[in-house]
């Protein structure tokens, strides 16, 4: 059981006020809150060991280096890599897919194809859709039923010895569907495809273990998980990682450099180019040890708990109707009301202090498939309560007979 006042004592911005009455946030999917710890790490790396890394023989920069080595490794073991050098710094999700993505540029040829799932976010679509532009690669996508799960039918037949990589989310960030990726990453295995998770949203609800997941790219960003805004992690398995070629060419990424040829650094340097987000990277491993002191399993039985008891009491509203009804969800509920555009709801409810994200949820393919301009997102972290799931319900009730 967590000792949720004490860790919502953590959060500095959880205590605010907005708009007069105090905060509400369930907009976790798009960025997690901060705690103290963090905060306090971010100001204490430029109070006392700024300095650039890999670079100087000075104390201050072996300390930063040092710091930001120590960084990687706690995140090699939080996500069970089985090297350091798989694990590369990036400045999130978008970043880590787009380093893959211009790597297959140089593979993938006409009559190749990718599969991508029908659940993705745009930062998972429109990078494989430049590369299909760059190589003539074909782009075909996984559908999915009413309730907002892939059809794992329809994805056995889509696979072939033309696919070359499959893309999907681990867990969906306009529905909150958990997407069954073990099952995927071998099947895609079975016909010698590779496999690119994006666990954006998956990160701030559980572990990924990429050896057990035996996934060849897992994608994620810091600042979803407690971490500061800017970070980001690309694993990607040694051998893909050497393979591919470098992102961007820079400093720190090569071994040699004259006129005539450069040679690039080993993993990672080889895709860290130029002076990174240090502090960021710092911090992350920051963030991952308090949520490793709090205890994914802790965490998920909590948000568990709210994902059914917003269900529950959400589905209490007279004309209102949750996306993404999967068996397999985390706790993230979209949902709109009859007659009403998300837009209106979420700016009312926003004058009551409830922070909610409404839109598209840069997922513009689910809404096309729904026929709807967008949803109201509920988006639960580890340290919100049920009875702010009742200020948002008695807020949501509002915000309809206002509108109605
Ligand atoms: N991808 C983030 C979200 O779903 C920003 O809100």
């Amino acid at each position: 059981m967590l000792d949720i006042q004490k860790i919502r004592a953590d959060f500095p911005i959880l205590s605010q006020k907005v708009n007069g009455k105090p905060l509400v946030y369930f907009d976790n999917g798009a960025t997690s809150q901060k705690p103290q710890i963090v905060i306090d790490a971010d100001a204490k790396y430029y109070q006392e060991i700024n300095a650039n890394i890999h670079r100087g023989v000075h104390t201050l920069s072996q300390l930063a280096t040092d710091a930001y080595e120590l960084s990687r490794g706690k995140v090699q073991q939080h996500i069970n890599a089985k090297f350091a050098h798989e694990v590369l710094f990036t400045s999130g999700t978008t970043h880590g897919i787009n380093l893959v993505t211009n790597g297959f540029a140089s593979i993938l040829k006409p009559g190749d194809e990718i599969l991508v799932s029908a659940l993705e976010h745009h930062s998972n679509i429109v990078p494989w859709q430049m590369l299909c532009e760059k190589t003539g690669a074909t782009l075909k996508v996984i559908p999915m039923n009413e309730e907002g799960e892939l059809i794992m039918e329809a994805y056995d037949t889509l696979l072939s010895e033309n696919t070359k990589v499959v893309t999907v989310n681990h867990i969906s960030n306009a529905l909150g569907t958990i997407n069954p990726i073990k099952y995927m990453i071998d099947k895609a295995h079975a016909v010698g495809a590779a496999v690119l998770i994006d666990g954006a949203q998956a990160v701030p609800h559980l572990k990924p273990d990429v050896q057990d997941l035996d996934c060849d790219f897992y994608a994620f960003s810091g600042h979803k998980m407690c971490g500061p805004t800017g970070t980001g992690i690309l694993y990607g398995k040694e051998a893909w990682l050497n393979k591919l070629p470098p992102y961007q060419g820079g400093g720190e990424m090569i071994k040699e450099v004259t006129f005539e040829k450069t040679t690039y650094a080993d993993l990672p340097h080889k895709f860290e180019a130029g002076t990174p987000n240090i502090a960021g990277g710092i911090v992350l491993g920051t963030a991952i040890d308090y949520m490793n002191e709090i205890g994914f399993e802790a965490i998920h039985a909590h948000e568990e708990e709210l994902l059914q008891y917003a269900t529950k009491r959400l589905l209490e509203i007279e004309g209102l109707k949750i996306y993404g009804t999967g068996k397999n969800k985390a706790s993230v509920i979209s949902f709109n009301i009859d007659g009403i555009h998300p837009y209106d709801i979420g700016s009312i409810i926003d004058k009551l202090g409830i922070a909610v994200r409404t839109g598209h949820h840069c997922a513009q393919p689910i809404m096309n498939f729904f026929c709807i301009p967008g949803t109201i997102r509920a988006s639960f972290s580890f340290y919100n309560t049920k009875e702010e799931i009742d200020l948002m319900v008695e807020a949501v009730k509002k915000a309809q007979t206002m509108l109605s």
